[in-house]
């Protein structure tokens, strides 16, 4: 099946509304942020044990014309680079492989997304592109954007638009975390990792004003961290 005939995959993860995720103390948690976390909602040991999969499913779905991996900074750095370890590690090893390219971009959003998310429905989804190689490349290729999550679903419809206009072969979407939010556009991607619920997470390279794109888990960050690492 080449990647442009195939079905968005349905598979994920569910971590329900009611879950009490893991205390911080069953983990290990840097020290400059032990107090701005209120638990572990998902271990990075399960992040990577669901990246294989998310690798297998797009290594089946795409053939030998290959894909370009676009990585949408900065949040999507870390599934990125995990994703595509775990794609090379079963081109190396299965007797097919799908070849890879990669590219970069980054966005700017019009608003504070801590904010709008708080605030109910300000996620906009105004956009811009600051950042990456000329989009122009990407025409007649397979491109797999891969981000970090999907909130209000209207910053991926906004990219999509704009990829669009050059005219790719095929554009999916892979997404480690999809929110369950009541302010979802409905959009949804082709592959995801997670569902979780509607709340502020860091971790994993999501962060809160720039911090806690260091720390490995996916954790809720705590109202003294907000307040500690609120945008001055
Ligand atoms: P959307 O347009 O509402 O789907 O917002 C998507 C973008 O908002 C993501 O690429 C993230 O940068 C940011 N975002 C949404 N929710 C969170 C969160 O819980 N933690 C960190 N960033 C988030």
């Amino acid at each position: 099946m080449s990647g442009e005939d195939s079905k968005r995959r349905t598979n994920f993860i569910t971590i329900p509304d009611d879950t009490a995720g893991y205390r911080l103390d069953e983990f290990c948690i840097p020290l400059h942020y032990e107090d701005d976390l209120s638990r572990v909602l998902i271990p990075a040991g399960l992040i990577n044990d669901r990246i294989e999969r998310l690798a297998r499913d797009i290594v089946e779905d795409f053939d030998e014309d290959g894909l370009v991996a676009l990585c949408v900074l900065k949040g999507g750095y870390k599934f990125f680079t995990d994703l595509l370890d775990k794609i090379k590690g079963l081109n190396r090893n299965l007797g097919r492989s799908v070849p890879l390219a990669v590219d970069f971009i980054r966005l700017k959003s019009y608003v504070d997304r801590e904010k709008a998310w708080t605030k109910d429905d300000k996620s906009s989804g105004q956009i811009e592109v600051i950042g990456g190689d000329n989009l122009k490349n990407l025409q007649g290729k397979n491109v797999l954007i891969v981000e970090d999550i999907i909130d209000t679903g209207k910053t991926m419809q906004k990219l999509l638009g704009i990829l669009e206009s050059v005219k790719p072969k095929c554009i999916k979407v892979a997404s480690m975390l999809v929110k369950r939010t009541t302010r979802s556009s409905g959009y949804k991607p082709d592959y995801t990792g997670f569902e979780i619920p509607d709340i502020f997470i860091v971790g994993y390279a999501l962060d809160y004003n720039e911090y806690f794109r260091d720390l490995n888990h996916v954790c809720e960050i705590n109202e003294e961290g907000k307040k500690k690492y609120a945008s001055k």
